[in-house]
């Protein structure tokens, strides 16, 4: 579900007309779509609504301040993963009790940061980790919230979709181990056990995993009980599908929700969620004009101002985008082409053996489905200025991060000056 639609054939983003952005802003940028990102935290927030619960919208999906402060105001929560994203929530003024902070690497001073902060908890991925945090806890004379994330080691053979997805051994504490170390943590006198954490992967199309998942920890948390750790917050990571191409049904959040909340069938304990691309996935588009239509032999290629440097998915995980024109001209024919980048590359493309009508030099096109993971993975490949990214908001639009220029991106460089 999102707010792009046709009017006239012109491509708008909510009241707003993409080609008068384009105008304005030049090309490329991403543009995104407020009112699409705050739906999807609202159907999300009414679907755990019948449970104790917070959504924490995982920021490296789409890290840009107006985006985090838009989901901020209605009350979202946030899953973070460096010191940087921190500093993000901070900017956006969210309290530290709606604060997670996931990922395998935490240093020293992001622990610290986080511990001054008042993350509302660490998701531990080892014991290593666990250490470090009760060193630093114990230095700065607090009580470190943590929580033990899991792989359930659900089996991914049943679930081709995701096998990718599971094949992720360096992430969360075996199964097997997850009582000895629980226990470890509840001797730490700088630690204090809050919850259980896991995380199964990404773009999942089907519930099966997550309520397996979900079987295999709860069985975790009653033995832990058992052993006297009480589980209060259950993160259920993010992971959720979205629909990419025509025809994919991922389920919805509401689906997820009640498959869940059956499973915990009234479990006391905060669920809390944190979902990225299912938010702001559909939210975003990145707009790109036609640098050159080549027309090969066997192929057609519609080089666009865009490269693999601004949207990276389709070059390393073959991902699929739609791509749709601005302007609809329906009396245009199909044609089967490759829609590439300016970047000296062949992975460099966005789109491979597309039926799409024909399109000229100068033309506008949209890259669909390019919210998640899309400006977040840019780079500057090549010496290309990162893009503009402009927020929608009903019929009135704001650059939120504007264009890079090749001055600011030769700006920390240096010769090697001899002395
Ligand atoms: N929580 C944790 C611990 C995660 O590692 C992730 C994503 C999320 C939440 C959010 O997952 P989501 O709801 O967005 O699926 N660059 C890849 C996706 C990498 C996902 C990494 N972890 C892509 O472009 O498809």
């Amino acid at each position: 579900m999102d707010y792009f639609h046709y009017q006239d054939d012109q491509l708008f983003c909510e009241e707003v007309a993409l080609e008068q952005i384009a105008q304005a802003v030049g090309t490329p940028f991403y543009c995104y779509s407020e009112r699409t990102l705050l739906h999807h935290l609202q159907v999300f927030q009414q679907a755990f609504a019948s449970q104790d619960s917070l959504i924490c919208y995982s920021v490296k999906a789409n890290s840009n301040l107006a985006v985090l402060d838009a989901l901020a105001k209605q009350g979202a929560g946030f899953d973070i993963v460096s010191g940087g994203e921190l500093e993000r929530v901070r900017r956006v003024g969210c309290p530290g009790e709606r604060v997670v902070f996931s990922g395998v690497g935490k240093s020293r001073a992001e622990i610290q940061a986080a511990l001054a902060y008042g993350v509302r908890m660490f998701n531990v991925e080892s014991i290593p980790e666990l250490q470090r945090i009760q060193e630093v806890a114990l230095a700065m004379d607090v009580a470190a919230p943590v929580t033990l994330r899991i792989n359930p080691d659900v089996d991914p053979k049943t679930h081709p979709y995701i096998s990718t997805g599971l094949k992720r051994n360096k992430f969360g504490i075996p199964f097997g181990e997850a009582v000895a170390v629980y226990q470890q943590a509840a001797q730490m006198s700088h630690v204090q056990v809050v919850g259980l954490d896991c995380h199964i992967g990404s773009q999942l199309t089907q519930l099966s995993p997550f309520v397996d998942a979900l079987k295999r920890v709860m069985v975790l948390i009653q033995a832990l009980k058992g052993h006297g750790i009480e589980i209060k917050n259950l993160d259920l990571g993010g992971g959720l599908g979205i629909p990419y191409e025509d025809g994919d049904t991922p389920p919805s959040p509401a689906e997820l929700a009640a498959a869940l909340l059956e499973q915990l069938d009234g479990m006391p304990v905060t669920v809390i969620l944190e979902p990225g691309r299912a938010i702001v996935g559909n939210a975003g588009v990145l707009v790109t004009r036609v640098e050159y239509v080549k027309k090969g032999e066997q192929r057609h290629f519609v080089i666009t101002d865009a490269g693999m440097n601004d949207l990276l998915r389709p070059a390393i995980y073959n991902a699929y985008h739609g791509v749709i024109p601005l302007q609809r001209k329906f009396d245009r024919e199909e044609q089967v082409v490759d829609v590439v980048g300016p970047i000296c590359e062949t992975g460099d493309f966005f789109a491979r053996d597309r039926y799409l009508s024909e399109v000229y030099q100068g033309e506008l096109l949209a890259v669909r489905s390019a919210g998640a993971y899309g400006f977040v993975m840019s780079s500057n490949y090549n010496t290309r200025p990162r893009v503009a990214e402009v927020l929608v908001r009903g019929d009135r639009y704001a650059v939120v991060r504007k264009r890079e220029s090749v001055a600011q991106l030769l700006e920390n460089e240096s010769l090697f000056e001899d002395a």
